[in-house]
């Protein structure tokens, strides 16, 4: 669904060129949730605005279903760290904004919008401003916008970070849950070890500067799944623990030879899709 082929982006500013990321590849199969996890100014948010079509990438190919990306597309939804509400339009219309810009027609979806505000425990709310909204709530309203128009493609940047941890595990939950009926594609960039256990078919553990893919790391527990008591926490353990060492990894390449019982796959061998 999601294709990156060889792919780096460099910025040049007033300080010099900044190498952002460096020979990415990736592939997202269609259905899939992929998780990119790595520390602060590894090239995130830069490999995310790239796949939405929002920056162009200086080397190699990036492809959502079968095409090239070069600018932002309906079907591809893109969620941000802040929830990026336009504050004089209320919550219902804030939620409709995509239906507008891609001149859909507003009457079709005014009963969708409704539906996932009423999902996101935010029926009743519709006429409200955003500043009358906690942030937790105007994150759900973003989410309900990224949602308007079924994309295939979800790619959200951090988008819960900026909330209290009990909010926070309850929008993992209505995500899996998102997840799990509309078949949408996920690239869903974090820094927590615990939200990409959580969510994620698949981690991308990204090292920093120049930011290179240093590692994929396969989550195998079923869903849907729980950060609280449950009966895979061996698992969890395992995998988390696994990812917080390579999160901690120095600047080898690709980080040593895997050992027989570990569900790392080395980088370079070309099983960084399936
Ligand atoms: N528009 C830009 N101009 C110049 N440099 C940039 C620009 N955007 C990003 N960078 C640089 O690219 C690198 C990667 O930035 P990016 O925002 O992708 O990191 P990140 O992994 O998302 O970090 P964080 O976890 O803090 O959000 C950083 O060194 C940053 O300074
Ligand atoms: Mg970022």
């Amino acid at each position: 669904m999601i294709r990156l082929s060889d792919v780096s982006r460099t910025f040049d500013g007033r300080a010099g060129r900044v190498e952002a990321l460096r020979g990415i590849d990736l592939d997202v199969a269609e259905g899939e949730f992929v998780a990119v996890l790595g520390r602060s100014g590894c090239g995130k948010s830069t490999l995310l605005r790239m796949i939405a079509g929002l920056l162009p990438a200086t080397a190699g190919q990036i492809t959502v279903a079968g095409t090239p990306v070069t600018r932002p597309r309906r079907d591809i939804a893109m969620l941000f760290q802040r929830p990026a509400l336009l504050p004089w339009r209320t919550v219902l219309d804030n939620v409709l904004l995509p239906v507008e810009i891609f001149g859909w027609k507003r009457s079709k979806y005014r009963e969708r919008a409704r539906d996932l505000l009423e999902l996101a425990g935010l029926g009743g709310f519709e006429k409200r401003l955003p500043h009358e909204l906690s942030g937790g709530m105007q994150q759900r309203v973003s989410l309900c916008r990224s949602l308007i128009g079924a994309p295939r493609v979800m790619l959200m940047d951090e988008p819960f970070s900026a909330l209290d941890a009990l909010t926070r595990e309850e929008l993992s939950g209505e995500l899996q849950r998102v997840h799990m009926t509309s078949g949408a594609t996920v690239v869903f960039v974090t820094h927590s070890i615990d939200e990409a256990v959580l969510l994620a078919d698949r981690v991308v553990v990204l090292s920093p500067r120049p930011g290179r893919l240093r590692a994929v790391v396969e989550v195998d527990i079923p869903r849907p799944r729980s950060l609280g008591r449950n009966s895979h926490l061996a698992d969890v353990a395992s995998v988390s623990a696994e990812l917080h060492e390579l999160l901690m990894e120095r600047d080898a390449p690709a980080g040593p030879a895997p050992g027989p019982d570990t569900r790392r796959t080395p980088v370079g061998a070309g099983a960084a899709g399936r």
